[in-house]
């Protein structure tokens, strides 16, 4: 029987690009003639057929040479001829066979074969390959979706190992090469272990490609949508650009052109250009983007070497601070030198002027006028309530919502690299936690370090030394560093005289032009405005002044709209129809002479003062009661003249007992405002002997002097404002230190004329100016005293006759 199977001589049908396995059905195209032939050969004679791989797909009519030499015996299942005269055909392979003889002819080539038998070895191995087979196909499967899940169950059924790894083999994606050496590989146990290496090969590199894969299908997708939505985002950006004009390219091409024209300091300019590239990379309608838009703008608003020509014409200068302000006759002068020491170099040199005085005096007005004088640009920046260094120095931009300090804020809108900067308040100035604002305006104000000021915003220096600080201040409480580097010019305020000529020259021309009224249709008498002064304001300045003339003003207005009349005369006589009754009595001093009560000169915030003192002897253990809302250092002063008058007792004519028997109650009326300093001591004094000696005080005296407890009187300071207080209160004669008579000299001559003032360097004559009579010495013998007490406690009865 296998001599009859050697022998079989069949048709071949050469296969290209395809391995036929036993057990295998698969549809095949034939289209080579000799093909063809064979086929329909076998087909008249129902015979098999050999398919044998072509060792080149390429090559249309193979040789022997051409074709391997193992092959797979089988049979035609179906055959279909195509119209375009190929056949398609269903074969099955049967059985491997190995080819002994080729015989090629012109019709077709047929072969001389013997079937191959395969070593079968029902082994353990085999049965563990298999399982592995099957799960690595089972994989192989998964990733590999040409395979479906039907043939992967078929294939599991499959009993007969050979066929199962003939099954598998058939289904792999490996090289034709490959493929006929699995069908000439007999041994079965080679053949599974060599279909497992392939499988794992294949199943390992199938697993990288579909990563390949999936990774190139994020990639895809990801550019995809970034392109879809940068699209997008254009057309809303060209939608918004139709709206206002904003937008992402045109907005930084405008920034472009900005930085061109501006003339950043190198420093400046390097920045930009750095924070210009970052914004030219980033999505413009990003956060970022904005904060460093917003920076850019910034720097890019304040102003870089733009200068306003400055007027070097001091006679001009002069003559513009005259039109402006009356009288300030040496400020002017002051301000006016240094203007001239200003004009000769191009940097703002020299300590910087501090304007010191009460409210209302025309500081902040001055520094207007300076601006005016010289042609700068003017800044006012009002430092009172600030205590936060970034208010001054600005944020750092890691903040949100952070902005360049109020200097550079300032800049921005002046637009010049010169104006005259007005940091009004400066002993308004606060200090806490947040950091020590002083410390920012140390670096602003020092010439020598703010030519590269840093505000934490911009972070590059700028240049502030082309600026002309002026800075003002109600009161020399001044940050002692501060003040180092100011010149302070002291303006006292002004005298009755000066108030009228100034409501008269400046105020009053104000007022109608506020209330669009003129000359003709609205005037005012001179003793009107100096009942205005005298009855409705009282203070150093002339702000309380200039509102009720703007008052005035108004109601003027009001009835010469209301009874159609052509003009109106305000006159001392019909003021009081206007503003309703007198505020304040002019002349606060007493009608009559009084014991304990005293005139004393104080100097406050808002100018000088007089104050009212005091005191009364009420039952007690002589303590020093004091009321009024007084400082520490002002109940300190009281404290030392009672010790100094118990001291000094008998020489007053006070008899000693009376310090057990009764409590001094010192009082300073209008306790509403603060009072404090060393400067009332004589007025205590004076109050504490008049009330225990019982000599009254003449009420047309003031005094004002520090005390010593040896009874010397100190100087004070504010003396040109108190003597102000005391010529408006209607005081006659004022006591005052020897020390200060220095000072004298800066007092207008017309308020000197107006006051008898005595120079006092001890207690005893400021007592002789004040008292209505000089208290007489008692002769006290203190041993005496003492005994009769002692009698007093051994006998009870005496309580009654004292
Ligand atoms: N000598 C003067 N001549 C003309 N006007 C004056 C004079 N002094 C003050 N004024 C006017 O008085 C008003 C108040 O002055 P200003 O506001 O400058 O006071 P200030 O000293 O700054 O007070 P404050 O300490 O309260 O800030 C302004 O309208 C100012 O023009
Ligand atoms: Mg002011």
């Amino acid at each position: 029987m296998l001599e009859e199977i050697k022998n079989v001589n069949v048709p071949v049908l050469p296969l290209r690009n395809i391995v036929v396995f036993p057990n295998m059905v698969v549809p095949l195209f034939v289209g080579r003639e000799k093909s063809i032939n064979a086929l329909e050969k076998v087909m008249d004679k129902d015979q098999e057929l050999l398919f044998l791989a072509q060792k080149n797909s390429e090559i249309d009519d193979p040789v022997i040479n051409d074709l391997y030499s193992v092959g797979t015996k089988g049979k035609i299942l179906q055959l279909l001829k195509l119209p375009d005269g190929t056949v398609k055909v269903l074969v099955e392979g049967i059985q491997r066979c190995k080819v002994e003889d080729l015989t090629i002819t012109e019709n077709f080539i047929s072969a001389q074969i013997t079937p191959l038998e395969e070593k079968l070895s029902k082994s353990k191995t085999i049965s563990a390959l298999v399982r592995l087979t099957i799960s690595k196909y089972e994989d192989y499967s998964k990733i590999n979706n040409k395979i479906s899940s039907d043939v992967l169950s078929s294939v599991k059924d499959i009993e007969d190992e050979s066929k199962l790894a003939d099954t598998i083999a058939s289904q792999i994606n490996i090289s034709i090469k490959e493929k006929q050496e699995l069908l000439e590989e007999v041994n079965l146990e080679k053949r599974l272990n060599s279909i497992l290496t392939k499988l794992e090969n294949e199943l390992s590199v199938l697993q990288v490609e579909k990563k390949i894969r999936r990774r190139v299908k994020n990639q895809m997708e990801k550019t995809q949508k970034e392109y879809y939505l940068n699209e997008q985002m254009k057309a809303i950006q060209k939608e918004l650009e139709d709206g206002d004009g904003e937008g992402g390219s045109g907005d930084i091409q405008e920034i472009e052109e900005r930085i061109n024209k501006t003339k950043l300091s190198k420093e400046a300019a390097e920045k930009v250009d750095n924070e210009l590239k970052k914004l030219k990379q980033m999505s413009s309608m990003s956060a970022e983007a904005t904060v460093v838009r917003n920076y850019l703008e910034w720097i890019l608003d304040i102003p870089w070497g733009k200068k306003k020509r400055i007027k070097k014409d001091l006679k001009r200068s002069q003559e513009i601070l005259d039109e402006d302000h009356y009288g300030l006759e040496k400020v002017k002068d002051r301000i006016t030198e240094y203007l001239a020491v200003q004009n000769r170099s191009s940097k703002v040199k020299g300590p910087i002027l501090c304007l010191v005085g009460p409210p209302g005096v025309g500081k902040t007005s001055l520094g207007k006028s300076i601006a005016r004088a010289t042609g700068r640009e003017f800044i006012r920046m009002s430092l009172g309530g600030i205590r936060d260094e970034a208010e001054i120095r600005g944020h750092r931009r890691t903040y949100i919502g952070s902005m360049p300090g109020r200097i550079v804020q300032s800049l921005k809108k002046v637009k010049t690299t010169n104006p005259v900067f007005l940091l009004d308040e400066i002993d308004k100035l606060g200090t806490d936690f947040r950091g020590d604002p002083s410390a920012a305006l140390l670096e602003v104000l020092d010439p020598e370090q703010n030519n590269a000021f840093n505000d934490h915003y911009l972070e590059v220096d700028y240049d502030l030394s082309q600026v002309m600080f002026v800075t003002t201040a109600n009161t020399m409480n001044i940050p002692p560093a501060l003040a180092d580097r100011m010149e302070v010019i002291r303006i006292a305020g002004y005298t009755e005289e000066e108030k009228i000529e100034i409501a008269k020259r400046h105020l009053l021309p104000k007022a109608r032009i506020n209330n669009a009224i003129t000359e003709k249709e609205w005037s005012i008498s001179d003793d009107a405005i100096q009942s205005l002064i005298r009855n409705y304001t009282r203070e150093a300045g002339v702000r309380g002044l200039e509102r009720e003339l703007n008052s005035l003003g108004r109601k003027a207005v009001k009835e010469i709209a209301i009874k159609q009349s052509d003009s109106l005369n305000v006159t001392s006589d019909n003021i009081v129809d206007y503003l309703g009754i007198k505020k304040f009595r002019y002349g606060k001093k007493e009608n009559d002479d009084l014991i304990g009560v005293v005139t004393g000169l104080a100097w406050t915030e808002v100018g000088g003062d007089i104050l009212n003192i005091e005191a009364v002897l009420v039952p007690g253990k002589g303590k020093i009661i004091t009321t009024g809302k007084l400082g520490e250092v002002m109940k300190e002063s009281i404290d030392a003249a009672s010790s100094f008058v118990r001291s000094r007792a008998i020489s007053y004519g006070i008899e000693p007992p009376v310090f057990q028997r009764k409590d001094i109650h010192v009082h300073v009326p209008e306790g509403a405002t603060p009072k404090d300093g060393p400067s009332a001591g004589v007025a205590m004094v004076t109050a504490i002997i008049s009330v225990m000696a019982e000599i009254p005080v003449k009420n047309d005296v003031a005094m004002t002097g520090e005390m010593t407890l040896r009874g010397r009187v100190l100087p004070i300071g504010g003396l040109k404002e108190k003597l102000l207080s005391a010529v408006r209160s209607g005081i006659k004669t004022v006591i005052i230190p020897s020390e200060n008579d220095r000072e004298l000299s800066e007092v207008p001559k017309n308020i000197k004329d107006k006051l008898d003032i005595k120079l006092v360097s001890t207690i005893d004559e400021a007592l002789e100016l004040a008292l209505t009579k000089k208290p007489d010495a008692i002769e006290w013998d203190e041993k005496a005293w003492l005994a009769e007490q002692k009698n007093i406690k051994n006998d009870p009865s005496s309580f009654t006759s004292h």
